[in-house]
């Protein structure tokens, strides 16, 4: 078993294993529902989410698995049940491998003993979303093929964004020019990539990925009106205009349309806003295998799913 909580944890090879499974799992279509057994595996979400939730009970569904879902609201944590009870009681419970998102950066270092089965992380605070950044991999290889040599600009709320973070990091690493681009107060000099404007991100770029802002995380509203944000740093029509042939708009999800990126543009030839969110339930079945093998069946490199 290993825990899947940022990609820095995984080789290129490991990367491209879950991917290329990823694709398996798309092409077996209808064919790769699996038989109901008994691997029992909860989702702990303590913070709200449409795509990554309903994607990894699909994802776990299709795998035959039993799903428990998990409500921080209608649960002990409302009584004082740490992260850590919790997760130890889903696994007295019988549960082989936990689905955590959670507001706090890095919840998982306080889990790291004492726990017995694989943490998949769906996203950290502004710390990391690894299947994200895989179902971002997946979309960007479908469309080049290879990630070497291409741009990839990445523009909004670069401090706030998890997904900025796996996704710079990770694009880096495969070999991506990244460029980086949004206002001055949410800047973030951690991040991999050349800092320019958006003009010149959005016209010198094969992908374009667009940020949520992400509000929840701000300690102090926004200053600058929706309006004003879509004017200077959002994806406007005009700008998609100047962007090079062949490019694309991508986008995390939920999108604040006319905010980020304006609406027609979410359902424009160019935009993969809704292959990225199919994408993500072969990414998160491959991610639920890869997390459930074990080190000798990791070793041997073979897709282990037939075996169970
Ligand atoms: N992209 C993403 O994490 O979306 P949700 O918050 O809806 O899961």
């Amino acid at each position: 078993m290993a825990n899947l909580l940022s990609l820095n944890d995984l080789t290129i090879e490991e990367i491209e294993r879950i991917l290329d499974r990823a694709e398996q799992f798309q092409k077996m279509g209808e064919n790769g529902w699996r038989s109901p057994n008994h691997t029992l595996v909860a989702n702990l979400f303590f913070e709200p989410s449409t795509r990554t939730r309903f994607s990894f009970e699909t994802a776990e569904k299709r795998l035959g698995f039993q799903v428990l879902n998990f409500s921080s609201q209608t649960s002990s944590v409302q009584k004082g049940e740490t992260l850590y009870d919790t997760v130890r009681t889903m696994e007295s419970i019988g549960a082989k491998a936990v689905v955590i998102r959670h507001q706090k950066d890095g919840y998982y270092r306080e889990l790291t003993s004492g726990i017995g089965l694989p943490i998949l992380n769906a996203g950290d605070g502004a710390g990391d979303h690894p299947t994200q950044a895989l179902l971002d991999l997946l979309t960007i290889r479908q469309e080049f093929l290879l990630f070497q040599g291409l741009t990839v600009a990445i523009i909004g709320d670069l401090r706030y964004s998890r997904v900025a973070r796996s996704d710079a990091q990770v694009l880096t690493r495969l070999g991506c020019r990244v460029l980086l681009s949004g206002p001055e107060e949410w800047k973030n000099e951690a991040l991999p990539g050349e800092h320019i404007s958006i003009d010149e991100a959005v016209e010198a770029a094969d992908v374009v990925i667009m940020l949520r802002i992400q509000h929840e995380r701000h300690e102090k509203a926004m200053k600058m009106s929706k309006e004003e944000y879509h004017r200077l740093y959002g994806l406007s029509r005009e700008r998609a205009a100047r962007m090079k042939p062949g490019s694309i708009i991508m986008h995390p999800g939920p999108v604040n349309r006319g905010v980020e990126l304006d609406g027609d543009l979410v359902e424009s030839t160019k935009s993969r806003y809704f292959k990225q969110i199919t994408n993500g339930v072969a990414v998160r079945m491959a991610s639920l295998e890869w997390a459930l093998q074990s080190e000798k069946e990791a070793k041997a490199h073979e897709p282990v799913i037939e075996k169970w």
